[in-house]
């Protein structure tokens, strides 16, 4: 028997997002963002707040998106407890950015597998902005990727925001082929 918990909303896998952007003096800035995903074959969506990193996105319309590690934890959860409006997070966390090719946007070093995206929509909900950026390059170290080149998720280990504990945790194990093991059922 399932117990009714009202509309307190878990979902999970939530990413931790880290939203570089730079502001109107070209100064870095990174945000961690959970209540996003990939919403087309090219497109990712987020929703954010008033923030230092949503007018930088309304002046600039572009940023990185980065995928927190559990060797980056520690600065993502900073990037998410402080804002770029009280002091220059980039600096204060030691992290290392150059500018996108692609983009007027700022890439983290740290942060193994970025995408490097346009916004095409954003748009003012109650107070709230829901973002749609185009990805126009995904730039990766050479460390998460498998011998075809391509990205590998598990070399990579990006973490999840645990709504319903605020903790982090790690995804890893493969447990299933997608496409092929429903198939099963299918016959
Ligand atoms: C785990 C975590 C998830 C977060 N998710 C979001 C989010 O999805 N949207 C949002 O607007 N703020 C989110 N925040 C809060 C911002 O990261 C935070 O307000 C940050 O200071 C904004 O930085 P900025 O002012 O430099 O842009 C999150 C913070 C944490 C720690």
């Amino acid at each position: 028997m399932k117990k009714n918990l009202g509309n307190k909303t878990v979902v999970a896998p939530l990413p931790v997002f880290i939203i570089a952007t730079y502001d109107e003096n070209d100064v870095p800035n990174a945000m961690n963002a959970a209540w996003g995903t990939q919403c087309g074959y090219h497109e990712v969506t987020f929703l954010l707040g008033p923030h230092k990193t949503t007018d930088n996105l309304m002046l600039k319309r572009a940023f990185t998106l980065s995928f927190a590690t559990p060797e980056t934890m520690l600065v993502a959860d900073y990037f998410g407890v402080e804002s770029g409006n009280n002091v220059n997070k980039i600096e204060k966390a030691g992290v290392h950015v150059t500018k996108s090719e692609f983009v007027d946007a700022p890439v983290i070093e740290e942060f193994p597998l970025t995408l490097e995206c346009e916004v095409i929509e954003m748009e003012e909900e109650d107070g709230d902005y829901r973002v749609v950026g185009r990805v126009v390059n995904m730039a990766a170290d050479e460390s998460v990727l498998d011998e075809k080149g391509n990205v590998d998720l598990g070399k990579l280990r990006p973490i999840s925001y645990d709504g319903a504990a605020h903790v982090y945790r790690v995804l890893g194990d493969k447990v299933g082929r997608a496409f092929h093991d429903g198939l099963a059922l299918k016959k």
